[in-house]
Parts: structure tokens; sequence; C-alpha cells
């Protein structure tokens, strides 16, 4: 009984410390301030996890056509995802570096991720992170998916291509 009532007694006095900690204003929430590397990782971790559980919406069937890869590459820059994460030849916008977590230059991460995986995150965001949902920003799926096929050919789009892609064609010379 008396050992009960002392775990009972210290784990009252760590919660009490805890709260004073977190709610007394000593925790930092600076974007500049660094957590245990342990915390990190688990982050990474309870997200890749989240995803994969949740991602189930399958590709639709012309995900591959060029003009679906095409028509992404114009939707990834009228939906502003370069401002946080670049494009081949489009310059990130400079308050990316002050973020944390800071955004991953997709090219490199698509590789392993399943279309099913991004589109996730693309529709719904990540919570506590500057990543949005775009499915609350008013984008639709099929625009999304959109953005996906483009994504998956990310690292092979030259800095020629996205410019050809996005930019209007030129107005023929009278
Ligand atoms: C305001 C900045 C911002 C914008 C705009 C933004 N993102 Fe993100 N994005 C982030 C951040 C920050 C993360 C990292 C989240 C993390 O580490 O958990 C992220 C993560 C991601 C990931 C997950 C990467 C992984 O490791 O699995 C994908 C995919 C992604 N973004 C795609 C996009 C696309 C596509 C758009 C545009 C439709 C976009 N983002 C717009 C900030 C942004």
């Amino acid at each position: 009984m008396r050992v009960l009532a002392v775990i009972g007694a210290l784990a009252l006095i760590v919660a009490i410390a805890l709260a004073g900690f977190f709610f007394g204003g000593y925790y930092s929430v600076a974007a500049t301030a660094e957590e245990p590397e342990f915390i990190s990782s688990l982050l990474v971790r309870t997200r890749m996890a989240s995803v994969a559980h949740h991602a189930t919406d399958k590709p639709p069937a012309n995900f591959n056509d060029p003009a679906n890869v095409q028509a992404g590459a114009r939707n990834f820059k009228q939906l502003g995802c370069f401002n946080c994460h670049g494009a081949p030849g489009v310059e990130w916008a400079k308050f990316s570096e002050g973020m944390k977590p800071d955004p991953p230059d997709l090219k490199d991460i698509v590789g392993g991720r399943t279309p099913e995986q991004l589109f996730w995150v693309v529709k719904n965001g990540i919570n506590m992170t500057g990543m949005p949902s775009f499915a609350k920003a008013g984008a639709s799926d099929e625009n999304l998916w959109k953005v996906v096929a483009f994504l998956k050919k990310l690292p092979t789009v030259s800095e020629a291509d996205f410019k050809s892609w996005t930019e209007p064609a030129s107005a023929p010379t009278p």
C-alpha cells in the first residue's frame, strides 16, 4: 500500500512540474529551438507510419499520361508549392529557410513514396508543420492527382521542361 502511495505522489509531482514547465511558458516554441534527436526521429517515424496507414486512394487510369504530368506542373506552380519546395529552375522563397521542419527538396524524396502516399499528404497536409492541406484550400482531387503525376516524374524534369510546361506559349508573331 505504501509503495502505491509513494508512486501516486511521485506521479502527481511529475504532472505538476510538467504543467509548470509547459503552461508556465518555459518551453520554447521558437522555430530556431533544437529538440533532442529522439524527438525529431519519433516525429518522422510517426509521420511515415501515419501517412502509410491512411493513404488508400488509388490513382486514376490516365495517371502517367504526359498531358497529365504537364498539367500537374502547372498546378504545382499555381498552387504555390515552389515557394516552399522549389522547382526545376525556380528558386525557393527565402522564408522557406526559416521553417522548421524545413520543406524537403521533393525530387530527393518522391522515389521513396508511393503515389497514394504523396496524394494523401498533398490533399490532407501535415499537422503542426507548414505543409498545408490543399483539399482544405479548395483544390479538387483531380487536380491534386495531376500534381502527384508530376511529382513522380520530378527527378527527370529539366529546367527547360518545367519552363515550357508552365509558361504560356508565346503569342505567334503576326
Ligand atoms: C508553406 C510552405 C509549403 C507549401 C506551400 C507546400 N508545402 Fe509541402 N511541405 C512543407 C513542409 C514544411 C513539409 C515537411 C513536413 C514534415 O517534415 O513533416 C512538407 C512536406 C511535403 C511532402 C511530404 C514529404 C515527405 O517526406 O513525405 C510532400 C509530398 C509535399 N510537401 C508536397 C507539396 C506540394 C505538392 C505542394 C503544393 C501543392 C506543397 N507541398 C506546398 C511546406 C510546404
